[in-house]
């Protein structure tokens, strides 16, 4: 039996189920099979064992709430939700490889280069990221040319050197190094924040906000962005491998600046109940009504046991 809501007048997990039902099939659906076309087989099935049958799916979940709050375009969120997640994926087949952080378990399965290689493991994620911007421009009418545009900017920016791919160079950098608080902040706000704050704002761009309710949203996907990797770099110490479907342990192995390295355990905790705290403020603050669903999954992701 699930666990009950914490939020009584929404159902979190009906919710998702229904959300992540589609999203399930559309990956399934987009991220080539082998039988798709030309590619050496062996490729396809890479991207497919790195994206499905496994993950949380959070990126797409506020992918979709954020556009369910504005009203958004069904079509046009379901594609970002899709594409945040191969954008995710991908960082996740380049993180665990020996490289980086040189991993062999991710989401309850040997990571894809154990599984493939090393050099398919990498063609894997190019591909992904590729793929990521291949669904965001539907040649149909189903998305406007300026919100595919869009769309495309914001995942670029998240996922590169101001996001996501510079906030991995500067943890590759910072290890066996103590960095200040504002350090670590800036790291985790790039590593982390920037593709959780995009999913955000993406869904949000998929229909019609207010200047108020957008800086407000901004302000939600921050908060939320940095709570994520403080309760992962929690749960990397708390939690066991089986658990998470990944190496418990490895920061400390591997002498990465943390949360919990910087502030401690219990500190870290109340870090990230604050950083809720603060998303929820700012849902109340953006003027929107339907936010129940980004309220309730700011509550799950800093609430998580894996
Ligand atoms: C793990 O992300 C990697 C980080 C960005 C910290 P998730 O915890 O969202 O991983 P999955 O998608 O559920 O496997
Ligand atoms: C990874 O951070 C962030 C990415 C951009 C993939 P971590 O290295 O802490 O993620 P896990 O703990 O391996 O999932
Ligand atoms: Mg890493
Ligand atoms: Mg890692
Ligand atoms: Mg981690």
């Amino acid at each position: 039996m699930n666990a009950p809501e914490k939020f009584p007048l929404f159902a979190l997990s009906a919710w998702s189920a229904q959300q992540l039902a589609n999203v399930e099939q559309a990956l399934s659906l987009w991220v080539a099979g082998p039988a798709a076309g030309p590619a050496p087989a062996d490729l396809c099935e890479a991207m497919r064992y790195a994206v499905l049958d496994g993950g949380k799916r959070l990126r797409p979940l506020l992918v979709l709430a954020a556009s369910e709050a504005v009203n958004g375009n069904g079509q046009a969120a379901l594609r970002a939700a899709c594409a945040v997640e191969l954008i995710h994926a991908y960082s996740l087949v380049h993180d665990d490889m020996p490289c980086m952080d040189n991993d062999v378990l991710r989401r309850g399965k040997p990571t894809v280069h154990v599984r493939f290689g090393q050099a398919q493991a990498m063609l894997a994620g190019d591909a992904l990221q590729a793929l990521a911007f291949e669904l965001l421009t539907p040649e149909d009418a189903s998305v406007a040319a300026a919100t595919q545009a869009r769309l495309c900017r914001m995942l670029a920016q998240a996922a590169g050197f101001q996001g996501m791919a510079g906030g991995q160079a500067i943890d590759l950098a910072s290890v066996g190094r103590p960095l200040t608080s504002d350090q670590l902040h800036y790291m985790h706000r790039l590593k982390t924040g920037a593709l959780l704050q995009a999913s955000v704002m993406m869904g949000a761009a998929c229909g019609a906000a207010t200047l108020a309710a957008q800086n407000a949203l901004r302000d939600y996907g921050a908060a939320v962005g940095l709570a994520f990797q403080v309760v992962d770099d929690i749960l990397d110490v708390t939690a066991d491998s089986a658990t998470l479907g990944k190496t418990a342990g490895k920061d400390a192995a591997q002498d990465k600046p943390t949360f919990v390295s910087l502030m401690g355990l219990q500190a870290s905790r109340d870090y990230a109940q604050q950083l809720l705290a603060h998303a929820l403020a700012s849902l109340d603050a953006s003027g929107l009504e339907n936010t129940h669903a980004l309220q309730a999954l700011a509550d799950m992701l800093v609430n998580r046991q894996h």
